[in-house]
């Protein structure tokens, strides 16, 4: 049985006290919690203060972005040994938001996999395609290349975490339906066992893209669905907890 993960990306939003304010919510909610796994990403000027919150509670925490290279000349950047100096044990990896608007390549992708692994925090590697890809129908193609290309050269790992989020659907409100999701899911599957071997299968696989708690429960019931990374919905305790409930009650 593969375990479930639920992870809240906060992009670009919340100043710290309202950071705490909804990371305390979830920490006194995971209270009840005893399988899978709860992430949450907020900004980086939060990260600290979160995890004074999240710190021994069952709420782990994630950065959104990090630099490959451990320290130098690279002003505005944060690399990993910084994140995990404040506590981060995740970190998102290629979300499409990166790589629209900050050119985040395939290549770049790789060494920020490779960095994560050797300092020993787990990547969520997104992936997906856009509309236009979907249309044409080469969405296998696009999403198989960037997860060949993410992980050249790097070892199994069971950090590793793979996101299936269709650019189409990301805070969009259209998501995929729960068959287009589970197609490409048991698709990705496949692609890491073709990777790593039987093992390969086993790793998380998450839907990303308009998760609610309206939708969340036909998502989460598809067999290779093993949970789900949320932007807008992440940011009120509310909708966030009752994603994780309807996922602790159907997985
Ligand atoms: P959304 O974002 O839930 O707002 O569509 C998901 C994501 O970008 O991870």
């Amino acid at each position: 049985m593969r375990r479930w993960m639920i992870a809240g990306n906060w992009k670009m939003n919340k100043n710290i006290e309202e950071s705490r304010k909804l990371a305390k919510d979830i920490v006194d909610f995971s209270k009840k919690v005893e399988s899978g796994d709860i992430v949450i990403a907020p900004p980086f000027t939060a990260l600290k203060e979160v995890y004074e919150v999240t710190r021994g509670s069952k709420v782990k925490l994630a950065a959104q972005n990090c630099h490959f290279e451990e320290k130098g000349a690279y002003t505005g950047e944060v690399s990993l040994p910084m994140l995990k100096d404040v506590g981060c044990t995740h970190v998102i990896i290629g979300h499409s938001e990166r790589r629209k608007y900050f050119s985040e390549s395939d290549n770049i992708v790789n060494k920020k996999i490779k960095a994560t692994l050797k300092w020993e925090v787990a990547p969520i590697l997104c992936v997906g395609e856009t509309e236009e890809e979907r249309d044409t129908g080469i969405t296998e193609y696009v999403v198989g290349t960037q997860i060949k290309k993410a992980l050249k050269g790097i070892e199994f790992s069971e950090k590793l975490v793979i996101a299936y989020e269709p650019v189409w659907a990301i805070g969009t409100g259209k998501n995929a339906t729960p068959q287009q999701a589970q197609e490409v899911h048991k698709f990705i599957r496949d692609v890491l066992r073709s990777i790593y071997g039987e093992k390969g299968g086993n790793l998380l696989i998450l839907y990303g893209g308009s998760v609610t708690p309206d939708n969340i429960g036909d998502l989460i019931s598809m067999e290779d669905v093993d949970g789900v990374l949320v932007g807008g919905a992440s940011l009120k305790s509310d909708s966030f907890i009752a994603i994780i409930e309807k996922t602790l009650e159907l997985k």
